[in-house]
């Protein structure tokens, strides 16, 4: 009991980022939108194809599976991950069934959701990897594979002379349930839009970073905010925006794709695709998920 009781207490005080319940965490953290960046929104591609002339011309051919990302001395150099081939996903089954296989482009919406059971393999802690003033003291999990890329990338940002800070990784089924529930009370009209519900959320992927900037509070006006839509004007939001993909990063949830991927901007919250496919989507200009539902059949039966 009081070890369960422990146990909740640390999975509540994990940071949970952009799904903002981590609003509490650190107190009086908060996640609030750029209300005038709908003004600056392009039009809507809603027609689920890449607006590009350099998209593959036969959209049911995607780009073959990203190669294994091998990085550049990290500081706890780790193996590097292998590809291994696996067994054509079940897509007749429910989607609270969903057990994924450990691929790297699994298709998580609001719709294509995972079982309450599905743990990403090969999950680390982001500790022993990079420094406190990186990952803020928090006990963050990526999958093995992320890793290397991330360090490679954060060195380089760090290099450049900016301060990326790791806000949320991994997150369970009941991590983001939790989430969810902090978001709700807070604001709720929102929390749709901001927060997935469990089950539904990248993070339970486990290559999922969502990043934070010294700068953000300056350029907010509020000391304690930890995300906001204006980190794409941090030096950390703007350079991830030019540069993620070079380390197999994409932004799930670009500004002209709210209406695909049912979220709103989240210039803070990049997902690990491998090189290849975060290069093919940023010269396309589409994010994961309109490449991912105009080129692959339904992933699961919604439930
Ligand atoms: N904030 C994103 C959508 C999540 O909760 O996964
Ligand atoms: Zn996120």
């Amino acid at each position: 009991m009081i070890r369960s009781t422990l146990l909740l207490l640390a999975v509540a005080s994990l940071p949970v980022a952009c799904a903002p319940a981590v609003v509490s965490d650190p107190p009086g953290a908060a996640v609030q939108v750029d209300a005038t960046a709908t003004a600056h929104r392009p039009p809507v591609v809603s027609t689920g194809l890449p607006p590009t002339a350099t998209v593959p011309a036969t959209p049911t051919a995607p780009p073959p599976s990203p190669p294994p990302t091998t990085a550049p001395a990290s500081p706890t150099p780790i193996a590097t991950a292998t590809t291994v081939p696996t067994p054509t996903p079940d897509r007749t089954i429910l989607c609270s069934q969903r057990l994924p296989d450990n691929g790297l482009l699994t298709v998580v919406t609001l719709t294509y959701g995972l079982s309450r059971d599905f743990e990403p393999a090969g999950l680390v802690g982001l500790s022993g990897y990079l420094p406190n003033d990186v990952t803020l003291g928090y006990p963050t999990e990526l999958r093995r594979i992320v890793v290397n890329p991330l360090v490679d990338m954060i060195t380089t940002m760090q290099a450049e002379g900016m301060q990326p800070v790791i806000i949320s990784g991994y997150r369970s089924y009941s991590a983001q349930a939790i989430a969810r529930e902090k978001w709700l009370e807070k604001e709720p009209e929102r929390a749709n839009i901001l927060s997935a519900p469990p089950g539904f959320s990248e993070h339970q992927l486990g290559t999922v970073v969502d990043f934070g900037s010294p700068e953000l509070a300056a350029i907010v006006g509020q000391e304690d905010i930890e995300f906001h839509t204006y980190f794409y004007k941090t030096s950390e939001g703007a350079w991830l925006l030019q540069h993620a993909h070079e380390y197999g990063f994409t932004l799930s949830y670009p500004r002209e794709a709210t209406e695909i991927t049912g979220f709103f901007y989240e210039p803070w919250h990049y997902r690990y695709v491998g090189v290849e496919m975060a290069t093919f989507l940023r010269d396309a200009g589409i994010s994961l998920t309109e490449h991912q539902l105009a080129t692959e059949p339904p992933p699961c039966i919604p439930d």
